[in-house]
């Protein structure tokens, strides 16, 4: 006998309890990049999740302790199967244990994809899987809203990257309000921000150097900026990232302020 029979257990029972359907204007390489993340979910989502701790990670997914915002612990699991187009997430332990979502991705152009997420939970009684099913979809719907987002923007800094070239080394901007601040200034071809910190000009890049998530947020008191998608956090003037990370802030221009107006040169 080469195999073994288990049967069915009723503890082990999934219940289909509905299906959610997106479209979504990406391409299958930032919805692939987009699942295998697991470090954005506490800072994109932090609606849904206020921590994480990687386990385990590599190109075939992710395991990781999360906390929800009610400070329940769950260990989740996403395995991608590109062959598929498909990526399975488990919730191992924890209060919704035993819980699958499986999502299904369908390339319907070069930049745009059907999505299909199947939910299932165990025993959930009949009369009670639309309520929770719905619970799931609307979850999703916030979660994909905010995923969009940050996987067009990422796509956007990509193709401005590609189309970037050095074109002017200096530029003169009218000395902003301070209401008005940061300041969007384009020179050599790349975006950066103008900001005030300690009584001095900063100027600083207005893409982070990890996926080019934007540093528009408020420059805090240690002067520095934290970008809303995985929370890595950057001294503004000497670049540096403060959770002890590699990425740096990058090559800037030199900010100097004559009559009104602030020169900035590379
Ligand atoms: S894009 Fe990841 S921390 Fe900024
Ligand atoms: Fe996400």
């Amino acid at each position: 006998m080469r195999y073994e029979f288990v049967p069915a257990n009723n503890d082990s029972r999934l219940d289909h309890v509905g299906t959610y359907k997106r479209t979504v204007p990406v391409s299958l390489e930032r919805m692939y990049e987009n699942a295998l993340d697991w470090e954005h979910l506490p800072h994109l989502h932090s609606s849904s999740f206020a921590a994480i701790k990687m386990v385990a990670c590599g190109a075939w997914g992710w395991r990781a302790r999360v906390t929800s915002p009610g400070g329940e612990d769950s260990l989740l699991e996403l395995r991608l199967d590109r062959s598929c187009r498909r990526w399975i997430t488990r919730n191992i332990e924890g209060p919704s244990q035993g819980a699958e979502i499986w999502t299904h991705v369908f390339a319907t152009g070069e930049r745009q994809l059907d999505l299909v997420i199947d939910f299932f939970v165990p025993n959930v009684p009949a009369p009670s899987r639309d309520k929770v099913g719905m619970a799931y979809a609307r979850a999703y719907e916030t979660l994909y809203d905010e995923d969009v987002w940050m996987m067009s923007e990422r796509q956007r800094r990509l193709d401005q990257r590609l189309d970037s070239i050095r074109v002017k080394e200096s530029t003169q901007v009218e000395v902003p309000d301070a209401s008005a601040l940061p300041v969007a200034v384009v020179l050599a071809g790349r975006d950066f921000l103008v900001n005030r910190f300690a009584d001095e000009w900063v100027v600083y890049p207005a893409a982070c150097p990890h996926q080019l998530g934007p540093l528009t947020d408020p420059i805090n008191e240690q002067g520095e900026v934290t970008c809303p998608w995985h929370g890595y956090r950057f001294d503004v003037r000497s670049g540096r990232c403060t959770l002890g990370g590699s990425q740096q802030l990058g090559r800037v221009p030199t900010v100097a302020e004559k009559d009104g107006t602030l020169i900035l040169t590379f």
